[in-house]
């Protein structure tokens, strides 16, 4: 069975999960549940980045322990994921024991090959980004360009990474694996970053406390990024497992996906696989970066005060439409607007109108008129139903395959936009009148069966309304998870009796 490892950033835990930090996740969630149809084993890795002045200081804010206060917001984030339908196999969390084994395991290794060295870091520092910045990089007043907030000058003996050892290495990673950074806009910027030539990068802190000690000198902890990144290695380990890399790295590595906001690019695409070649395991296979998500046209924020509350959002108006709304509406790898009317405006268009609705009144019909029995029948090949729902699974696999979600839905739309014209044009209430109930028949399983398949090949991106929809047609699913994706050949419907009466399977929202 082919494997497929996919993550998620390790949330920070300054704050409670916002808008940003759902979307990279329902993203992640889509692909490991489309990877799953396809029948591959899957494993789905969120977590969260717990060590650094900036959650320190936050804990402190709060007058309470770091510790309790990472627990604490973890677990908002957990269950933020529950809402949302994030089936996830491995929460990872960089203050978790077996991590910190891992991360001394693999400093070991770094140290031994010799990329890390003692050194002097001066700059300006952003608490916020955890990232020490040259002053052509700040705006006016060494304010950061990403928190908008002032920088703070530190001058202090560093460990250093050995980056620019890796400098031809990279090159010829990129240039062997084109596939390694997508999509490919992004992958030149990363290009032209690699290019100016790499520095190395300091690694370690001498004034945070709240991180992990170095083995070889207890007075500085490491660095967030150089503990987090391998916050991926510590999630691979089985729950019974000794922290150690090579029990770590034997059944999942090297991991298949990791998608990322585009903020985060270089850090896994330059530092990462650097990291992973001086510590002598192979190159995770690919990272892709997002685009980022504005509200109304801008940028969304704290320091502007419009992010979006992803509780709230799910709790207003349920999580097939938020999921809907960030996967069919923006394309993945571009920046996306949230407006209010179009959000609901789409979401009442595809889900209520055209999919809902559509398997409500068949349903309706079937039931009217057929004693609400799904026929035993044969469609004919050249039926302008079954043409579309037959060319579609190569078509929509394409997308999936490519992480085009966009794409994907809009795909199975024309086969609900197709059934609905056709509805109207068959019109089997006048058939029905007519006598013609053979003709009713071939019409609504028509329908039916183009509802079934669109509802399979949707359920990566909206899985509850899949499985309500699959519901109504007489499946006895428990779970969303037994799908496969023979099941979206043409004539799957099985004839039988339905149990469950028509109910609108998605309320229009308001
Ligand atoms: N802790 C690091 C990741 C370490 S991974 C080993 C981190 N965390 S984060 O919480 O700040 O960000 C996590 C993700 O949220 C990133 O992928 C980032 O791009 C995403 N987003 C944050 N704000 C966003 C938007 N406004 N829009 C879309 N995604 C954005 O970075």
């Amino acid at each position: 069975m082919p494997r497929f490892a996919v993550t998620t950033p390790l949330y920070y835990v300054n704050g409670l999960p916002h808008l940003g930090s759902a979307y990279t996740t329902i993203a992640a969630d889509a692909i490991a549940r489309y990877r799953r149809l396809r029948g591959d084993e899957v494993l789905l890795i969120t977590g969260t980045d717990e060590h650094g002045q900036k959650i320190q200081r936050t804990a402190e804010a709060r007058n309470i322990p770091a510790q309790q206060h990472c627990d604490e917001i973890a677990a908002e984030f957990d269950r933020l994921w529950h809402l949302l339908e994030i089936r996830y196999d491995r929460f990872s969390r960089t203050t978790s024991p077996r991590h910190s084994q891992i991360v001394r395991e693999f400093f070991q290794r770094v140290w031994d090959r010799g990329d890390i060295y003692l050194g002097h870091q001066q700059g300006w520092y952003c608490v916020g980004c955890e990232t020490f910045y040259d002053e052509s990089e700040l705006l006016e007043d060494h304010i950061c360009s990403i928190h908008h907030k002032p920088t703070e000058w530190r001058d202090e003996p560093n460990y250093f990474f050995r980056l620019s050892h890796y400098q031809e290495k990279l090159e010829t990673l990129y240039a062997e694996r084109p596939e390694f950074i997508q999509p490919d806009f992004r992958r030149n910027e990363v290009l032209n970053f690699v290019k100016q030539g790499l520095k190395d990068f300091s690694i370690s802190r001498a004034h945070v406390t709240w991180g992990i000690p170095l083995p070889n000198d207890p007075d500085q902890t490491l660095y967030v990024w150089f503990d987090a990144l391998l916050g991926y290695i510590t999630a691979l380990l089985e729950a019974d497992e000794t922290a150690s890399l090579d029990n770590a790295l034997r059944k999942w590595w090297p991991i298949n996906l990791h998608l990322i906001g585009k903020d985060i690019l270089r850090f896994h695409a330059v530092y990462w696989p650097a990291m992973q070649m001086s510590a002598g395991i192979p190159v995770s296979q690919q990272v892709f970066g997002h685009g980022f998500l504005t509200k109304d046209g801008r940028k969304m924020g704290k320091s502007l005060g419009n992010v979006l509350d992803p509780y709230d959002l799910v709790e207003q108006y349920g999580t097939d439409a938020v999921r809907y709304y960030f996967l069919k509406e923006i394309e993945l790898g571009q920046d996306g607007d949230f407006s209010q009317t179009r959000f609901v405006d789409i979401v009442n268009a595809d889900l209520a109108k055209n999919l809902g609705n559509l398997l409500n009144r068949s349903l309706s019909m079937l039931q009217k008129y057929c004693e609400y029995t799904i026929p035993e029948l044969e469609i004919a090949a050249d039926h302008p139903l079954r043409a579309i729902a037959e060319a579609l699974p190569e078509q929509v696999a394409e997308a999936y395959d490519r992480y085009h979600f966009k794409q994907a839905g809009s795909l199975v739309l024309t086969l609900s936009q197709a059934s609905n014209k056709f509805l109207e044009t068959e019109a089997p209430w006048t058939l029905y009148k007519q006598g013609n109930r053979a003709a009713v028949e071939r019409v609504l399983y028509s329908v039916l069966e183009s509802v079934r398949i669109a509802a399979i090949l949707l359920s990566p991106i909206v899985p509850d309304l899949s499985l309500r929809i699959l519901v109504q047609l007489g499946y006895t699913l428990d779970s969303i998870d037994r799908l496969d994706w023979a099941m979206v050949t043409w004539g799957g419907l099985s004839a039988k009796v339905l149990k469950h009466s028509p109910k609108p399977v998605f309320q229009q929202l308001s």
